[in-house]
């Protein structure tokens, strides 16, 4: 393939899936002729990323030694996020790929299925998840990574039916989807692990442990903000030849190949970009503070796309009320998706520091030392952070510094990098549970607050006014 053009690679691995290949032209039709097929091109250039990292990941995995109990595995749900965690799970040794399940049997179930054969996985490809669970006998567990809508009968099925559950976030679209989950984890004595990734990633388990929780180099936290902003991006599309036919599409709650591709849209599906977006940060907000929130008040509209295909908010500004131990905490969050500056990221603020923290390596992990803090040198020799940034920059601007203007805090790096695909030390720490050698980051319990905490937000913006949380509201 050397020296061939990025997006002739895309079609080819896409077209091996397809009746046809794919070329050139049909994307430039696509975008062409339907408005709705842009993100189609789009999400050629996402699959074309993942897998490049699945070749790169499957080459460099490491062998499993003979004594590693291996774990068959099927997928349920082969989109853009079941191909991430198929790629990670690839890298990850002592796992038997044995099903794939999805609806979408002309496109992503036949890549991904493709993609596990070539690497020497048996699968058996299904398209309704009874059937595979009826016939795969020997599974041990299954990852979904369906529409959030699916998310609760899928994985109350797969326990019941004896199967350990990897779940992707939202846990539910619904309260009452996502209590039926915990039950039936309670009742199967399965393992159920949601799919909030950062609570297994190294650098936020760094800062959780050693910088706030032992050297508490933030003092008291009073504040936080945190954000995703994306820019504006076209509806997802399909080619017609890849379409649905609307019986099964019907079938399967869609009412539409429209509403299939964008469901995160729509009411009933998804929750808007505050709940595909924002359940990610919200949940780190709990983490770190330790509580979950008693108040939230948010303000959020359809102010730039279409409210017909866009039935949730596209814009959402949000503030939580949190009564921490050591105080109150009012925390900032937002999220647009008509702009993308400075991405996503959190930032909790206390009277000694400031964590700036992200999933992203465009932000990482940056602490700030407020002026009146007590030096942080012993942490510096531990090697918990990285010597200041600033004070270098200090000492040669030295003379030239206008007193007038307050110091700038010294910055900090936190030498924790993650270099496996994100959700890879997550798809780890559940694996490690199935083989009783490790305790879920995220079990269902604590999916579950989260998920009272960010459906909040949706009422909020409905009813105009400040709700409040009761203790009682996150524990089943
Ligand atoms: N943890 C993360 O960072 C992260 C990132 C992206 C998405 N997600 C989550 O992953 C899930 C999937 O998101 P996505 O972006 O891959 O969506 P997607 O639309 O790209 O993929 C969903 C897949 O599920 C299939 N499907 C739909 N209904 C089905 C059913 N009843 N049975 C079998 N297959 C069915 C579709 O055909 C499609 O292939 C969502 O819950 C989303 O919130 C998590």
């Amino acid at each position: 393939m050397a020296g061939k053009d990025e997006k002739d690679k895309v079609t080819e691995q896409a077209g091996a899936a397809g009746p046809r290949k794919l070329d050139r032209r049909d994307v430039l039709k696509g975008l062409s002729t339907v408005p709705a097929l842009g993100l189609f091109g789009y999400a050629w250039q996402k699959q074309r990323q993942y897998q490049q990292a699945t070749i790169e990941a499957a080459a460099a995995a490491p062998v499993a030694s003979s004594d590693l109990q291996v774990i068959n595995v099927a997928l349920l749900g082969a989109g853009a996020q079941g191909q991430v965690l198929t790629d990670a799970m690839l890298r990850i040794p002592g796992l038997r790929f044995r099903a794939v399940c999805d609806v979408w049997t002309e496109y992503n179930q036949k890549r991904v299925v493709n993609q596990l054969r070539k690497f020497k996985h048996d699968v058996n490809a299904y398209e309704n998840y009874r059937e595979m669970l009826d016939r795969e006998k020997e599974l041990d567990a299954v990852v979904i990574a369906t529409p959030d809508f699916w998310h609760s009968q899928h994985a109350v099925d797969c326990l019941k039916a004896g199967k350990h559950v990897y779940c992707e976030k939202e846990m539910s679209n619904t309260l009452e989807g996502a209590r039926a989950m915990v039950v039936a984890a309670r009742d199967t004595g399965k393992l159920l692990q949601i799919g909030h990734q950062r609570r297994s990633n190294p650098r936020y388990l760094h800062c959780y442990e050693k910088l706030l929780g032992e050297a508490k180099l933030l003092g008291r936290i009073v504040t936080l903000n945190g954000q995703w902003n994306r820019a504006v991006a076209p509806d997802l599309g399909a080619p017609d030849r890849y379409a649905i036919p609307e019986a099964r599409l019907k079938q399967y709650g869609f009412k539409d190949m429209h509403q299939f591709r964008n469901w995160r849209w729509y009411k009933g599906l998804g929750g808007g970009p505050i709940v595909d977006l924002g359940s990610h940060q919200i949940d780190i907000y709990t983490w770190f503070l330790g509580v979950n929130p008693s108040h939230v008040m948010a303000s959020g509209g359809q102010l730039f796309y279409d409210p017909k295909t866009h039935e949730w908010y596209d814009t959402v500004m949000a503030v939580f009320d949190y009564d921490t131990p050591a105080g109150p905490v009012k925390a900032y969050y937002q999220t647009q998706t008509t702009n993308g500056s400075q991405g996503y990221f959190e930032n909790f603020m206390g009277d000694q520091g400031t964590l700036l923290i992200s999933e992203s390596e465009a932000h990482a992990a940056k602490l700030y030392r407020d002026t009146n803090a007590p030096a942080w040198d012993t942490w510096v020799q531990k090697g918990y952070i990285t010597a200041p940034k600033v004070q270098e920059m200090k000492e040669k601007t030295e003379g030239v510094t206008d007193v007038r203007e307050s110091v700038s805090p010294d910055e900090h790096n936190v030498p924790v990098v993650l270099r496996d695909p994100y959700h890879q030390p997550h798809l780890q720490n559940f694996f490690n549970a199935v083989r009783g050698k490790a305790k879920l980051n995220c079990p269902a319990e604590i999916g579950y607050e989260s998920a009272v905490s960010v459906l909040k937000v949706n009422e909020a913006i409905e009813a105009k006014s400040r709700l409040s949380f009761k203790p009682e509201d996150f524990h089943i």
